[in-house]
């Protein structure tokens, strides 16, 4: 069943059933003021960190669903009846609806009564403000007395008090009417505390209210607010309790007129409040239009970079549009705050952010070096990090469900060697190697000293049967191997280990540092040896060891057989050379693939086991314990590719792939246009449901197993590598690839329909022979042309 359909040409995503079977929402953000709004207006807003900073409030798993949010309501005076433009939350059936999500904006199309209305919600790049633009058209031959309700409830901006100390923070706001400005402005009483929050409009108001239970009245809800019931704003203040935002206006329309209302949400700080100032710069339509256009150029020069044509129209939407676009969310929020993370414990995941740089790279390199940098100071002199990192305060912390014996993740700061040598060979800036970063205590060192200190931190961390110590876990959060030995251990640890190993040899290299590089070199082997005589469990790869020294991921095991990290890792990461790489890869054709995707282990665990602690906590099929855990199935396709079998790639791809969904949304349930984090699986009676889509690796990681290895587009230190792994079936590939700020036109012609290799290479119309194309510098367009076929 289907709920809405894509619109390529306008890169939006359109929603005609409002019942979805999740909320499908947005982000309207510009990487500092970001407001989540659902396709019936439901979401919340936060001013830099979703934690200290929440402006609007949420309340998360909720009865009604997805509540509150940013709301308009209309009111006929003449016949008392009144509804909510975007649908919810009245609820009132509309005669028409259509909720547009495109990119950092969001416009819901409804019509009620003749009414026709149209309410555009974004936040433009350059202000810390959300604006909420409400149409009227009257489309019925007699006059319309309406009135115009708004709705918005704040969070008394911290985000874990306001939910849990309620005692205290139900004292503490001021929220009033300012005529002056013609804002609601709502602040703490310690001024000092908390930014401002304003709402305000160039209309002349005919009421308003700031508390709550005055506007919905006891034992109402957001459906059937009191005020609105009764048609008139009682111009309450909020001293404590809860402070909201409405505005009352009356309308009076004539047959065919239409009207406008702006509203704008925005934070300041205090004393220094001149909203006034920020409401005029948004005074008309013109006004308007003008910063959603920038908005808009804003986004097509983010997916400028990197643009393909190929034989799938539904892959290049994907690629070139929605796949990017979560990319940046991604990068921006980590797993901090979506529908689903309710951005009060997380902050910036170290691991999470390093894979989330990996696929914005190409089109925002200066924001990923600086994060790179603000990411590194939190690492600790021995080389281990912390988990999390506090946009506010760039300070950073370990979650609660730390090992409290092992205060370190085995796999977090190798994730910082694969992102820098991913950002070096992007943009080439060896400068970032040399730049000064801070560790937690204090001293300094440059960046590949920091490098450096991850390498050795594992090599000063393996466990009794030589593989890395897990500490608190790896990859996998809920592979806890916690016990009173310490000796819990990773083998896909081992196998990062060893990429990194790799990494570090190029750029030491590079660096002229001779010694380190023979250094990682030798380590290298020896590390490729230990995985290979000693984690190789007949068909495939065993995933490690409990802390009393049981084996995991191993055929001998009752529960979790085989895991699917350390099959795809095992080639990724070049410990599994041809032989093994394709018996583990067929390993897991065998016993991990499902229809929805590839399952994270098999058989499932059935009951809690104390060695194993989290992923034992799950029923079989979700989360860990065999779920199709997307972030983990891009592996598999970039592995497929590594051994040149593009047509199980392709399936792979296919499988996860949301717009595939389309037409069977009521059983993926999450959004079509975007990657969730998890697809339950075979083992559960709900195969196939999505959940906790927007902030998920598996964004990044789609995205680069779908360019760099697929369509086979890989940066290199000194080249650029064109290597594509296509469907057979696909005649052409048109690609458009900014690198080094040089653009690149590539042409591949698939004649003789095979689906590797390559025949002839021209570029700029010369023969060229070889497929490491060269970096060039000049600021023509350059044209790469490359025939597939037998060499
Ligand atoms: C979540 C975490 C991520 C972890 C994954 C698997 O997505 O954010 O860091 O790797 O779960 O446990």
């Amino acid at each position: 069943m289907k709920f809405g359909y894509f619109s390529a040409k306008k890169k939006e995503y359109v929603i005609t059933n409002p019942e979805t079977p999740t909320p499908w929402i947005n982000y309207l953000n510009n990487g500092k003021y970001c407001a989540l709004i659902s396709n019936t207006a439901g979401g919340y807003s936060f001013y830099q960190d979703p934690k200290s900073q929440r402006i609007l409030r949420y309340r998360y798993n909720n009865i009604p669903v997805d509540r509150p949010g940013r709301y308009f309501y209309i009111r006929d005076n003449l016949s008392g009846i009144y509804w909510s433009p975007t649908w919810q939350p009245v609820g009132k059936n509309l005669d028409h609806y259509e909720c547009h999500h495109g990119l950092g904006y969001t416009v819901i199309n409804s019509e009620y009564d003749l009414i026709e209305s149209n309410v555009l919600y974004f936040v433009p790049i350059n202000d810390d403000i959300e604006i909420w633009r409400l149409n009227l058209k009257n489309k019925s031959n007699s006059e319309k007395d309406l009135t115009v309700f708004t709705y918005a409830e704040f969070c008394l901006w911290d985000a874990v008090k306001d939910q849990r100390d309620l005692q205290y923070i139900q004292n503490v706001a001021i929220c009033d009417y300012i005529p002056q400005q013609n804002s609601i402005n709502f602040q703490l009483a310690a001024k000092d505390l908390a930014p401002v929050a304003f709402f305000g409009t160039n209309e002349k108001i005919d009421g308003f209210d700031c508390d709550r239970e005055k506007f919905i009245g006891l034992y109402r809800s957001e459906s059937n607010p009191l005020v609105v019931e009764e048609g008139r704003c009682s111009n309450s203040k909020a001293i404590g309790g809860n402070p909201i935002a409405s505005f009352q206006k009356n309308i009076k329309l004539k047959p065919m007129e239409t009207k406008e209302i702006t509203v704008i949400l925005g934070v300041t700080k205090p004393n220094e409040i001149e909203p006034m100032k920020i409401i005029n710069k948004y005074r008309t339509q013109d006004d308007i239009y003008r910063a959603l256009g920038i908005l808009k150029e804003n986004w097509t020069v983010y997916l400028s970079k990197f643009h393909i044509e190929t034989s799938n129209p539904e892959f290049d939407m994907i690629v070139n549009i929605w796949n990017q676009y979560q990319c940046k969310i991604t990068f921006d929020w980590a797993r901090y705050a979506s529908y689903y993370e309710t951005g009060i414990g997380r902050g910036i995941g170290f691991r999470d952010c390093f894979q989330d740089t990996i696929s914005v790279c190409h089109s925002v390199p200066l924001k990923v070096r600086e994060r790179i940098l603000k990411l590194c100071a939190i690492q600790f002199e021995d080389g281990h990090v912390y988990h999390n990192y506090f946009p506010l305060s760039d300070s950073g912390a370990f979650p609660n469900y730390l090992n409290p014996r092992l205060q370190f993740f085995g796999d977090d700061h190798l994730w910082m060697i694969l992102g820098v040598s991913n950002y070096l060979k992007e943009t080439g800036d060896l400068t970032l190697l040399e730049e000064n970063v801070r560790f937690v205590e204090g001293s300094f060192g440059t960046l590949y000293d920091h490098m450096k200190r991850a390498i050795n931190f594992t090599n000063n961390n393996m466990g009794p049967h030589g593989f890395p110590l897990i500490g608190t876990a790896d990859w996998n959060d809920t592979l806890q191997l916690h016990g009173p030995n310490n000796a819990g251990e990773s083998v896909m640890v081992a196998m990062q280990f060893h990429l990194a190993l790799l990494e570090m040899v190029e750029i030491a290299k590079i660096m002229g540092k001779k010694e380190d590089s023979v250094f990682f070199n030798q380590l290298a082997k020896k590390i490729f040896n230990h995985v290979n005589e000693h984690a190789w469990d007949g068909n495939w790869y065993i995933r490690g060891f409990t802390d009393n020294g049981k084996v995991i991921g191993s055929d001998l095991n009752k529960s979790g057989k085989i895991y699917l990290n350390t099959q795809t890792w095992a080639v990724i990461s070049k410990i599994a050379l041809e032989d093994r790489a394709e018996r583990c890869l067929n390993a897991v054709k065998k016993n991990l693939v499902t229809d929805f995707g590839i399952k994270l282990l098999n058989p499932p665990y059935t009951h809690f086991d104390p060695n194993l602690n989290g992923i034992t906590t799950f029923p079989p099929g979700l989360k860990e314990n065999a779920a199709i855990f997307c972030h983990t199935n891009p592996w598999a396709i970039i592995a497929e590719c590594m051994i040149n079998r593009a047509e199980t790639a392709w399936d792979y791809y296919t499988r996860i792939s949301p717009a595939t969904k389309n037409n069977m949304a009521e059983i993926h349930q999450t959004e079509p246009y975007i990657f969730s984090q998890m697809i339950t699986g075979n083992d559960h009676p709900n195969f196939g449901a999505a959940k906790n889509s927007w902030l998920t690796g598996t964004a990044s990681w789609t995205l680069h197993a779908a360019t760099a290895w697929i369509l086979g587009i890989r940066p290199s230190y000194d080249c650029m590598v064109i290597d594509p792994c296509i469907p057979s079936t696909w005649d052409k590939v048109k690609i458009q690839r900014v690198f080094r700020n040089t653009k690149y036109q590539i042409e591949i012609l698939n004649p003789s329909h095979v689906s590797k290799g390559i025949k002839e290479i021209a570029i700029d119309g010369k023969k060229y022979s070889s497929n490491r194309i060269p970096i060039l510098t000049s600021s023509m367009v350059h044209k790469v042309q490359i025939i597939m076929g037998k060499p």
